[in-house]
């Protein structure tokens, strides 16, 4: 049989680099790096031009939208760029695929206010920050557009090469000394569940949907308290803070049943915590 062929955008980014050295042996892989990259080919994926010229003679059976920004403050100070980066980039897209295309667009737990004690949530979908905001106006994107787009909602995927984990040890290694919130709640996702998550998606053809792909809940301290653990630092490395504007601030969503019932390795975060810290003891 023959190999899918995926497209892979924001190929020199963080999801990007995670998803292309996992799935390269098993599809036909075309990857697109973002304008600031030396590697070829990169576009600019906001100017429509240049996406109209990259799909010159180019056909996909699934294309990963990872290209974009999650830079809160980027975000929070240039909502023109955050909407160009994060909202047109999908739509130049989506115009230029055929119906057949499978797109996946990865979203975030942040399209939904955290549940406060001292905030009632208004609805589900109800960001909070122009982040989550351009998040969610990219779901509604794909929607409108009603091509094969499945929408994964992920919160956080850490490996020890990127996400919170390895800004911890970073930090750990350094001496720094780092304070997290004990009642910040989320749900972390381990890379190894996220590219199992894909590839089911991917095997599947499944469309049309949104789906949350999460892994289980714990406090930012908690967290942290654990890579500190695991990784023998100084425990004089970690402080104990409290977000005072509210209770508690829980952004967890509950996974999906589609990926519950595709049994995924949901690993605990301890046990993923010390899987990924074999690599640096
Ligand atoms: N990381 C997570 O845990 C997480 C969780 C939920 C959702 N997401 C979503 O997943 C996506 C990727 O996240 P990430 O962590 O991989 O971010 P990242 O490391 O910042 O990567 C973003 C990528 O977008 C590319 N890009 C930026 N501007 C572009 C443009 N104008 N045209 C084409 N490409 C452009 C960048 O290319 P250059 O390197 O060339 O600038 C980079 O490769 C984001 O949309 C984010 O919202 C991530």
């Amino acid at each position: 049989m023959m190999k899918k062929k995926i497209l892979i955008t924001g190929g020199n980014g963080y999801i990007g680099q995670l998803l292309y050295q996992s799935l390269f042996s098993m599809y036909d892989l075309d990857i697109v790096h973002g304008p600031s990259s030396q590697t070829k080919p990169s576009v600019d994926l906001t100017n429509k031009d240049e996406v109209d010229q990259f799909f010159i003679g180019k056909n996909y059976d699934v294309i990963i939208n990872c290209a974009g920004t999650k830079d809160f403050n980027f975000c929070n100070t240039n909502i023109g760029g955050t909407m160009a980066l994060n909202c047109h980039i999908v739509e130049n897209l989506l115009q230029k695929i055929s119906s057949q295309c499978q797109f996946i667009q990865l979203s975030s737990d942040y399209v939904f206010a955290p549940k406060t004690q001292s905030l009632p949530v208004i609805s589900e979908d109800y960001p909070d920050t122009p982040y989550g905001e351009s998040k969610l106006i990219a779901e509604q994107i794909c929607r409108i557009y009603d091509k094969n787009y499945v929408i994964v909602r992920v919160a956080g995927v850490y490996s020890i090469n990127g996400g919170f984990l390895a800004n911890l040890v970073d930090c750990y290694n350094k001496h720094e000394v780092f304070s997290a919130y004990s009642n910040w709640y989320y749900s972390p996702l381990y890379h190894t569940a996220f590219i199992e998550g894909v590839v089911s998606l991917i095997d599947d053809e499944v469309s049309k949907q949104t789906l949350n792909l999460v892994g289980n809940r714990v406090s930012r301290y908690d967290f942290a308290k654990e890579v500190l653990k695991q990784g023998h630092f100084d425990q004089h490395l970690l402080t104990c803070d409290t977000d005072s504007k509210h209770e508690i601030t829980d952004r967890s969503l509950a996974v999906s049943s589609y990926f519950s019932a595709k049994h995924i390795c949901m690993l605990s975060y301890e046990d993923a915590i010390i899987d990924a810290m074999k690599k640096v003891i």
